[in-house]
């Protein structure tokens, strides 16, 4: 059982600025829901009931969300606004939320570093809010749960991109042993298009397992300075196995104003929208 996982939420959104100058990026609303809720319920879809949220300074609006606000509950109960808070009631009800804060910005791998104090020795589930995740039937994170009962190892989720946008994502290579299904020998961090060994890309959905802590402490900087965890993945790969896995769904760059614009118009196509 995979129960617990990680939200890296300590980056400071400097593309949504100046609406993040106050605010945490992953409070920015898709409709009326924070992109952060989103990834939380995809979560608990997969059975994880367990959050475990890298923040920062700056972040506390993310607490006081996943937390009652009596004040609030109190002063709309009764009324017809009392079912808005009715899915955010059920999450705070069903899941444990513990923080821990990233001091400094030294990268994705540093961050998932940060949180093993709260994950300890358990495979975990990894979901970054910026990439939101749409699928009719089940989740992104609960097709991979059930992957890894088959294979017991970590595996990246990944998606097919045209190779000129290589230099934004983790690009992969490995070897088809299911369809859609790679065993992975190869991974870089943000190659040059020329330099991409596919047009396979991890995007923010990740399950590892716990022994890739000890290897994130002995990964050195790379890309952008920053410890990567795409490099400590190619350490496991190396030692064991790590697989990537073309998961079924939609995804959206929340990270950027294109594609956080694409998911709002996508979910209010296919939303009741209240007047
Ligand atoms: C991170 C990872 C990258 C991955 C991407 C998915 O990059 O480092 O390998 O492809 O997330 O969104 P970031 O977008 O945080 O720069």
């Amino acid at each position: 059982m995979i129960t617990k996982c990680l939200f890296p939420a300590a980056g400071y959104g400097t593309r949504f600025l100046p609406a993040t100058k106050a605010m945490p990026k992953e409070m920015l609303p898709i409709l009326t829901k924070p992109l952060i809720q989103y990834g939380v319920e995809e979560a608990l879809e997969a059975g994880m009931t367990t959050m475990a949220i890298i923040t920062g300074r700056g972040k506390r609006a993310i607490e006081d969300h996943f937390d009652i606000s009596y004040e609030l509950e109190h002063q709309i109960k009764g009324t017809s606004k009392e079912k808005l808070l009715k899915e955010i009631r059920e999450i705070i009800e069903r899941c444990t939320f513990s923080y821990t804060r990233q001091s400094e910005m030294k990268g994705l791998g540093h961050a998932i570093l940060t949180g093993e104090t709260l994950i300890g020795n358990q495979p975990f589930g990894v979901i970054l809010a910026d990439d939101l995740c749409q699928n009719d039937d089940e989740g992104v994170m609960e097709q991979m749960v059930k992957l890894y009962k088959k294979y017991q190892c970590s595996i990246v989720a990944i998606e097919e991109i045209d190779k000129a946008h290589s230099e934004k994502y983790g690009i992969v290579e490995g070897e088809m042993i299911e369809k859609g299904i790679y065993k992975l020998f190869n991974m870089v961090e943000k190659p040059h298009p020329d330099a991409a060994p596919s047009n396979l890309a991890i995007i923010g959905r990740y399950i590892l397992t716990p022994d890739i802590f000890e290897i994130l402490k002995e990964t050195k900087p790379s890309k952008n300075g920053e410890i990567q965890i795409t490099d400590a993945l190619l350490e496991q790969a190396k030692k064991g196995k790590v697989i990537a896995y073309k998961f079924r769904g939609k995804r959206f760059d929340c990270g950027s104003v294109k594609g956080f614009v694409e998911a709002t118009n996508y979910l209010a196509s296919t939303s009741e929208l209240i007047d």
